[in-house]
Formats: C-alpha cells, structure tokens, sequence
C-alpha cells in the first residue's frame, strides 16, 4: 500500500471523501499546493492526481510528510519544495479538532511539524474533516507534542508540570513512534483550554519541545463532510 492513511479496500469513508474531494476543487492551474496529512486529505491527493492525469491540471505540490510525499509521486503529482517556493499558494490538510474559531489541534498522525510549517507558509489554508471533528472547545481528545529524543524524559516532567499528562507515543511494533524529523510524539491530555493560544506559547517554551499540534489563527477555511454534501466554515463568522 502507498499510503498508510489509504481506505482499506471497500472501507471507503463518505464523509472524508466528500470533504477530501470538494477541497480539490479550490485549487487552480499553477498553483504550488501545500499537501497535508492523514485518511481525509488522502482523498484530496487522489483526486489532484486523477485532474493531473484527466484534466491537465499543472500544479507543484509540497508535501508535509514521507507518506504524502510517496502518495503524491505515486500519482504523478510533481513536487517542489519551501526553499524553492518559500510562499505557498494553498494548502489542504486535516485536523483531529476544529474549534468555532477555527483553531485546531492536529498531530494524531505524526506530521505536525511538516503541517504547520506549511500552513504557516500558505496564503490559504483549507481544513478538511468530518463533522466528528467539531467540537466547542479544544481539548476534547489528545495533543501531540514533537519533541527531540535528547533529554525528552526531562521535557515530559516540565510537560506535565503544565498539568499535561504527557505519554510516550508508540507505534504497533511496541516501539517509539519516530517522526519524519526524527524526533518522539508525546501524546498529552489538556483536557477543555480556555486559552489554546497561551497554551502553545507555554509548550512551545520548554526547551526540547520541537513544536506542538496547535494552530491557532492560521485556519482560512474548513470542509466538513457532510452526509448529504459538504459545508463550509470561514474564519471571522463563528
Ligand atoms: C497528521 O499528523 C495530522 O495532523 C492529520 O492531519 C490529522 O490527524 C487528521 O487526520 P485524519 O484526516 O486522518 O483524521
């Protein structure tokens, strides 16, 4: 298999396609496309693909992981990278929680460092989830942490001193999930934040922490996949 984040075969999900597909349609002839990560911007790829090979479709993609990077070149998408396109035109990515600012948390695949360098680096950012993903406040599930593998015992006692409860990621092999960069996940339990914003300052300012599956105010759009068609949430009408 390509991709990890690919649908088992006839295990489709409708919502994230549909979400994944309308994103598709945001993006124009010329564009350098940020490529995000994870089994709802999957569907996003594969239909960029299917425009690159049916409808001509000229675009440089940036992807924000290995396992986009391979689905992407398995479909024919060419690539580019931030040093030669410092500027993205736009970017698709998923999330694990959207909040009614539009403020996410983002990580439970692992690319969260990639993803926010990216949207950070994107004129437009579209986010792409199923309606599971709303909530009212971020918190509801967990907050990954990339942090170095140097002293990240020490990193998780000044995490959990933030009341972070943080824990080692594993992957199915029983052993340290690795990211891309070469670093450790912490999985951590925020519970409900009343201020997200003061809370990634605060993680980001332990040394060893690498970066933190908070983004905040750098959401333009979300497509949810609704069962009857897709919806969209601009930033500022919440
Ligand atoms: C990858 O590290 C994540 O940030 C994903 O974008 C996020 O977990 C959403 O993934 P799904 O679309 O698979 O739920």
């Amino acid at each position: 298999m390509i991709s990890r984040f690919a649908p088992k075969p006839g295990k489709e999900d409708p919502q994230k396609r549909i979400a994944g597909t309308e994103a598709a349609s945001y993006v124009r002839d010329g564009m350098v496309v940020g490529l995000g990560t994870g089994t709802t911007v999957y569907y996003t790829i594969r239909t960029l693909g299917q425009k690159i090979k049916e409808e001509d479709l000229n675009i440089l993609g940036i992807p924000t992981s290995l396992d986009t990077r391979n689905h992407a070149l398995s479909l024919g998408i060419p690539l580019t990278d931030l040093d030669k396109h410092p500027v993205i035109d736009l970017t698709i990515d998923g999330a694990d929680e959207v909040d009614p600012a539009l403020n996410l948390i983002k990580g439970l695949g692992g690319a969260l460092l990639m993803e926010k360098i990216v949207a950070s680096a994107t004129k437009m950012e579209i986010i792409v989830v199923d309606p599971g993903k709303l909530v009212k406040c971020l918190g509801r599930g967990k907050l990954p942490v990339e942090v170095l593998r140097f002293g990240h015992r020490s990193t998780a006692r000044r995490l959990d001193h933030l009341g972070l409860k943080p824990s080692l990621r594993f992957d199915a092999r029983n052993t340290p999930f690795i990211t891309d960069n070469n670093n450790l996940i912490l999985d951590c339990l925020p519970g409900e934040m009343e201020g997200p914003a003061e809370m990634e300052r605060n993680i980001n300012t332990i040394p060893g922490v690498v970066e933190n599956g908070l983004f905040i105010g750098l959401t333009d759009l979300v497509i949810v996949g609704e069962e009857n068609g897709p919806k969209t949430l601009k930033r500022g009408e919440d």
